[in-house]
């Protein structure tokens, strides 16, 4: 079969506009089967082996079933660098970009080292595009899982990172040695209720990564403020990515802890999703 012919199966079973099929079709041409998609209007009879053949066919069949693009190629671009994904791991989300920008810009003038934890870090996505663009940030990442460390190692290793990465479940908190002045973290903050709401993709994403305990959905958010009340310096900042669906009872949770300055931010979608705290 030539690369056309392929072309027209998948623009004929993916139930999406030809341009989508076939922004899907060249990735994993690019990406699986290692052809320059370039070959598509310059080949077009170009034939292709049985195994790229077989791999095209069993993949595409993977995302009728809705199974994430980035799980199949193992690779989400995140604030411009490549971060590797796997099923142990939430995809990185756009949204969280912004977060991490705000952090990166508010620091880009410091000139003396500090301490940042990443909390709930998942790919490590957020931690280390922190330390690989400002050298002056010492950073930890950190995560209950140790499948989602063991791609956090990946990473570090692939992005030439120094981040240190530790275990850590944030229901079980202690002191450390040594303070923190940032933390930042992108917890699980879907409430189980929310679940049929979600797009289809979502549900091959971990469990742990999504959502919430049911009979709190600030779970997490009480978490990091209690490990920002023992360990985090004294005028600390906390960045944190929430749900915008539970603002009201965020910020209801807030008086709970001695917070000096809560600044909210939209995302690119006009959603109250980021807040900046100062201790
Ligand atoms: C929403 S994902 C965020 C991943 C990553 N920070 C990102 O933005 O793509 C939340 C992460 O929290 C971790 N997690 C869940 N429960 C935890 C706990 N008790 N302590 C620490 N991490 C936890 C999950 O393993 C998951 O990696």
């Amino acid at each position: 079969m030539n690369i056309i012919e392929m072309r027209s199966i998948y623009r004929d079973n993916l139930s999406l506009s030809n341009d989508e099929s076939d922004f899907i079709y060249k990735i994993i041409l690019k990406e699986l089967c290692n052809i320059d998609p370039i070959k598509i209007a310059l080949e077009p009879n170009f034939n292709l082996s049985s195994v790229s053949e077989n791999k095209l066919i069993q993949k595409m069949k993977m995302i009728i079933d809705n199974y994430p693009i980035d799980y199949i190629i193992n690779k989400k671009n995140f604030y411009g660098n490549d971060f590797y994904v796997d099923e142990n791991v939430l995809i990185p989300r756009p949204e969280t970009e912004e977060l991490v920008d705000w952090l990166i810009n508010d620091h880009l003038k410091i000139d003396n080292q500090k301490r940042v934890i990443d909390l709930c870090t998942g790919s490590g996505c957020i931690g280390i595009s922190i330390d690989i663009n400002n050298s002056y940030l010492d950073v930890t990442i950190c995560d209950i899982s140790t499948k989602a460390l063991k791609v956090c190692e990946i990473n570090k290793k692939n992005l030439n990172s120094n981040v240190k990465i530790i275990e850590l479940d944030l229901n079980l908190i202690s002191e450390v040695n040594k303070k923190y002045d940032i933390i930042i973290s992108n917890p699980p903050y879907l409430h189980p209720s929310e679940s049929n709401q979600l797009d289809k993709n979502v549900r091959y994403e971990p469990e742990i990564a999504l959502f919430t305990p049911k009979d709190n959905p600030l779970h997490f958010y009480e978490k990091i403020l209690d490990f920002a009340s023992i360990n985090l310096t004294k005028k600390g900042l906390i960045y944190l990515e929430i749900n915008p669906n539970f603002t009201k009872e965020f910020n209801q949770i807030l008086s709970n802890y001695s917070i000096n300055h809560v600044n909210f931010k939209d995302d690119f979608r006009g959603k109250k999703r980021l807040v900046k705290l100062i201790f």
